[in-house]
C-alpha cells in the first residue's frame, strides 16, 4: 500500500472555452471537476496502476466532502482529516489550442490542532504502508519544518518516506533523512542555489542534497528524462515521447511509478520514466494505466551523460 499525504489538496475545476477574452462573460463548452493536489495525484497514479493507496489530506466543508467522494470513485481510500476551513477549488481555463490558464486558491489555514491531527492520521495508517509519499506545498498554518517532523515521526514508526516539495519545506526536511526526494530541475537548482545547465550539474546538485541528508534523489528533468542518485550509484534514464499532450502531473505519475516498483535501483527508475513518458502523452492530468506504459522503450544507464545540455535548463 502506498500512503500519500497532501497537506493542501484541492478540487480542480476545468472549463473548456472557445476563447479567452478578458472582461466578458465566457461560456464553457465543457466542464469537469477532479480531485487535485500533488499527493492526491500520486494516489491517482498508484490506483490507475492497480495498487492499493490511501490518501491522507485535511478536508473541510462541502468541497471536502465532494473530494472524499471523488477519491472513492477512483478506488482511492480517502483518510480525510476534518478541518474547520473549506477545501479550496482551483480553476483551469482551457483554450482550443490547449493553452491553460490557472487560478489557484490559497486554501484554508490549518490550526495547530489540525496540523497535529494530520500527523496523527499519517501515524494511524503508516503501519500498513510500504511507502509514505508526502507531496506539495504547505498550507497556511503549517510551519516550514512540518515535513521534517513528519519524516522524523514516520521513521520512528519504521516507514519509508518519499518527499516531493520545494523551497524551505524541502530544505528543512533534508537532515531528517527522507528516503527519497523528487525535485524537478527547477526545485533542484533552487535547493542548491545555483543554475543547472547539464545533466552533470544535476548530478552534482543531487549529490549535494544527499550530503545534506536525503538518502536518495530522483531528479526529474522534464524532456531530458530522470536521474537517480542513491547509495548504490547513479543512473540516468530516458524514454521516447512522440507528442507531448500535457505535462501536468507527469512528475507525480513518475513518483508513483518509482514507488510502485520498489522505490530504489535502476528498475524503479525505469518505471518512473515509463510513467512520466506515458503521462505527458495523455490529456490533462490523466494518469497512465498499465496499458499506457511502454517499459521496453526506456533506456537506463549507469553511464550518466554528464556533458549533455538540458533541453530545459534551470535558471
Ligand atoms: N516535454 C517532455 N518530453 C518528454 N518527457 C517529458 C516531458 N516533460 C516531462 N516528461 C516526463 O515526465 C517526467 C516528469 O516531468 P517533470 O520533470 O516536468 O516533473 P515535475 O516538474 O515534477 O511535474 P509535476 O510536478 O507537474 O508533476 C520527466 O522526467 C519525463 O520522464
Ligand atoms: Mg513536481
Amino acid at each position: 500500500m502506498i500512503l500519500t499525504v497532501t497537506p493542501n489538496p484541492s478540487l480542480d475545476r476545468t472549463y473548456e472555452l472557445p476563447g479567452l477574452t478578458r472582461g466578458t462573460v465566457l461560456r464553457a463548452t465543457a466542464d469537469r471537476v477532479d480531485p487535485g493536489g500533488k499527493g492526491v495525484n500520486v494516489s491517482r497514479a498508484v490506483a490507475a496502476a492497480g495498487h492499493r493507496t490511501v490518501a491522507v489530506a485535511p478536508m473541510g466543508g462541502p468541497e471536502g466532502a465532494l473530494l472524499t467522494r471523488l477519491l472513492g470513485d477512483l478506488g482511492i481510500e480517502a483518510a480525510g482529516v476534518p478541518i474547520a476551513g473549506n477545501t479550496r477549488i482551483n480553476v483551469t481555463l482551457v483554450e482550443p489550442d490547449g493553452t491553460l490558464t490557472k487560478v489557484n486558491a490559497a486554501g484554508p489555514e490549518l490550526s495547530p490542532a489540525e496540523a497535529e491531527d494530520v500527523l496523527e492520521a499519517v501515524r494511524v495508517h503508516s503501519s500498513a504502508a510500504d511507502w509514505i509519499a508526502c507531496c506539495g506545498s504547505l498550507p497556511r498554518g503549517l510551519p516550514p519544518q512540518w515535513y521534517a517532523e513528519l519524516v522524523e515521526r514516520s521513521h520512528r514508526a519504521g516507514a519509508r518516506i518519499a518527499l516531493d516539495t520545494s523551497g524551505a519545506a524541502l530544505t528543512a526536511a533534508l537532515d531528517r533523512g527522507p528516503d527519497v526526494i523528487k525535485p524537478n530541475a527547477q526545485e533542484l537548482a533552487e535547493a542548491v542555489g545555483r543554475p543547472l545547465a547539464t545533466v552533470g550539474d544535476a548530478l552534482k546538485a543531487a549529490e549535494e542534497l544527499r550530503g545534506r541528508g536525503a538518502r536518495s534523489v530522483l531528479a526529474s528533468l522534464g524532456a531530458d528524462g530522470q536521474l537517480l542518485v542513491e547509495a548504490s550509484g547513479a543512473y540516468f534514464a530516458t524514454a521516447p515521447v512522440t507528442a507531448v499532450r500535457s505535462n501536468v502531473g507527469a512528475g507525480d505519475a513518475s513518483l508513483a511509478g518509482f514507488l510502485a516498483a520498489g522505490g530504489q535501483g535502476p528498475e524503479a527508475l525505469a518505471s518512473a520514466v515509463a510513467h512520466g513518458a506515458a503521462a505527458v502523452q495523455l490529456a490533462g492530468s490523466l494518469m497512465p494505466t498499465p496499458a499506457d506504459l511502454d517499459l521496453p522503450s526506456v533506456v537506463t544507464t549507469s553511464d550518466v551523460p554528464l556533458d549533455r545540455a538540458l533541453a530545459e535548463p534551470a535558471p
